[in-house]
């Protein structure tokens, strides 16, 4: 085992604090990576505030990984010392259920392992993420970082770049199509990337007027306010596909009518109830809402392989490990630009 420094949450109400954790030692199949950088996801202030009620503690965040393999067990073969690498959203699945089977390990039903809070064998009983000098990961769940991408602009990818790379690729987005991403924050700004990359036209739907000039720097067509009544109404049937970001409680109804006949809407943001559904959104037009949780192994190195021959990265804010509390402020009130990326340099 060995001991490494981390920032953790100690109870819900309360800020983070500097903490420390022990690491498992190296088994056969395990890389160590020193951690370079850390993405500040919107999920990591829900578990941080234990909005979704299954928060343990202490609880150490970041599933946004990307740093340097500093050991390598006996068995390991993908990689070596020095060599860049990035973790996402999990370090552990059942390999032998039907979506394990199929690289859906996001899917496992046999419960994924979640990068933090995850029951789990190692020191402390859970997974403890990469807001944290060192961690240990089984090569499965170890991504190879392309040559060329900036390691801090690509810390994101590993969790808001496949959580909108997979459902687009998914639902086959391409040239000729057009959708609409709702939420312009770390997953929105990904998803605009993403959508503008695969060739369709790109409206950015976003509650702020004042990120309408970011909006269509990243890469959107056209930008939609969604508490503008006049211009929803004007964009009725019009998008094959709509990408729902937003973090909190709302109501569907008020995006469902901007798809076509037969276009979905994808739910990629907030776990939980929403406001009452009319099903009349759905009927008229054979409309359809859907799911979707971050992306396999597999696709996410195919994901990196697309960002590095596309250069997409993520437009971040580099904070020091210390001012965590103050950026989780500041995405409380959807202001982030467009994504938190802490330098772990600056944690001792
Ligand atoms: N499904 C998955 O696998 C997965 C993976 C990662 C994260 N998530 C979830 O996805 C959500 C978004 O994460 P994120 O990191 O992108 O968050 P974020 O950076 O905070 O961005 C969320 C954006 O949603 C919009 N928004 C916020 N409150 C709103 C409201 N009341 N009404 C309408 N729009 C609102 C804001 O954009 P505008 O100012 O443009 O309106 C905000 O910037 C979180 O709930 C997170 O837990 C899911
Ligand atoms: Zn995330
Ligand atoms: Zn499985």
């Amino acid at each position: 085992m060995a001991t490494t420094s981390c920032f953790a949450a100690l109870a819900s109400d309360q800020d983070l604090v500097p903490h420390h954790i022990e690491r498992r030692s190296i088994g056969p199949k395990d890389v160590a990576i020193d951690i370079a950088f850390c993405g500040v996801c919107h999920t990591d202030l829900h578990f941080a505030k234990n909005d979704w009620g299954r928060s343990n503690y202490p609880l150490v965040p970041g599933h946004e990984i990307v740093g340097t393999v500093n050991a390598v067990g006996a068995d390991v073969k993908k990689f070596k010392l020095g060599q860049k690498v990035a973790v996402g959203c999990f370090v552990n699945s059942c390999h032998t259920c039907s979506s394990c089977a199929v690289d859906l390990e996001q899917y496992c039903l046999n419960g994924v392992t979640g990068t933090y809070n995850a029951a789990s064998v190692d020191p402390g009983g859970f997974t403890y993420g990469g807001y944290s000098k060192h961690i240990v990961v089984d090569e499965h769940f170890v991504l190879r970082m392309p040559e060329g991408l900036d390691l801090a602009g690509a810390a994101p990818l590993l969790c808001a770049g496949i959580t909108t790379y997979s459902p687009l690729k998914h639902w086959n987005i391409q040239a000729g199509m057009r959708v609409g991403v709702i939420g312009l924050g770390g997953l929105g700004h990904m998803g605009i990337k993403f959508a503008h990359a695969m060739g369709a036209q790109t409206t950015m739907i976003t509650s702020s007027a004042h990120k309408a000039q970011d909006a269509l720097r990243l890469g959107a067509d056209g930008v939609l306010l969604s508490s503008d009544a006049a211009a929803m109404q004007a964009m009725a049937n019009q998008f094959d596909f709509l990408l729902n970001t937003i973090p909190v409680y709302h109501d569907y109804n008020v995006y469902l009518p901007l798809l076509k006949v037969d276009g979905t809407m994808c739910i990629v943001g907030t776990i939980g109830m929403n406001a009452e559904l009319n099903a009349r959104s759905l009927i008229m037009g054979r409309r359809k809402i859907a799911g979707s949780l971050v992306g396999g192994i597999q696709e996410t190195q195919e994901m990196l392989d697309f960002c590095a021959q596309h250069q997409i990265l993520s437009d971040i804010e580099m904070i020091p490990m210390d001012g965590i509390n103050q950026a989780y402020e500041r995405m409380q009130h959807s202001d982030v630009k467009y994504r938190f990326v802490i330098d772990m340099s600056t944690l001792a």
